[in-house]
């Protein structure tokens, strides 16, 4: 059965029928067009697949759409400025953070969310943050280093992330 699902996306309030078992990430991605978010596992394993909803960090593969009604959801697409990096976008560019890239959405969303919360976070904060995140390329280093990037340059321009 479908209901109409009201909630806003990246600050833009939507109005769309959606099944009631509708996931989240097949909504993002088939409905409103967002194609940053992942899915990889599709079970709730590798964090491909995380947005913010309320600014916290959450795996759409496993989080039906219904549900955010009301909520605010964030995706990597959101987090730019028009054609202008956010600084976690432009820190996993600079420190080479990604490599096939599959995973850097979802790591960029939970290392936001965590920013948000804990804006100087130690490594171990920072493994912790992305704990939830798997990456089959990288190693994690380049990931961790991104992270600090962001953080460093976050602090010397005195901004959020
Ligand atoms: S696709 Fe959602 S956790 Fe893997
Ligand atoms: S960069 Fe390839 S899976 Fe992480």
């Amino acid at each position: 059965m479908k209901s109409i699902l009201s909630l806003t996306v990246n600050g833009v309030a939507r109005d769309d029928a959606a099944a009631d078992n509708l996931l989240l990430v097949d909504y993002l991605r088939e409905v409103v067009g967002l194609t940053g978010t992942k899915m990889g596992c599709d079970g709730g394993e590798c964090g491909a697949c995380t947005v913010l909803i309320d600014g916290q960090p959450r795996l759409s593969c496993i989080t039906l759409a219904q549900a955010c009604t009301g909520s605010e959801v964030e995706t990597v697409e959101g987090l730019a400025d028009g054609s202008r990096l956010s600084p976690l976008q432009s820190a996993f560019n600079e420190a080479l953070g990604a490599q096939c890239g599959y995973c850097t959405p979802g790591m960029i969303m939970a290392a936001e969310g965590l920013l948000r919360e804990n804006p100087s976070p130690s490594e171990d904060e920072i493994r912790q943050g992305l704990a939830a995140n798997l990456c089959r390329c990288t190693g994690y280093i380049k990931i961790i280093e991104a992270v600090q990037f962001a953080i460093d340059e976050l602090g010397s321009k005195g901004k959020a992330a």
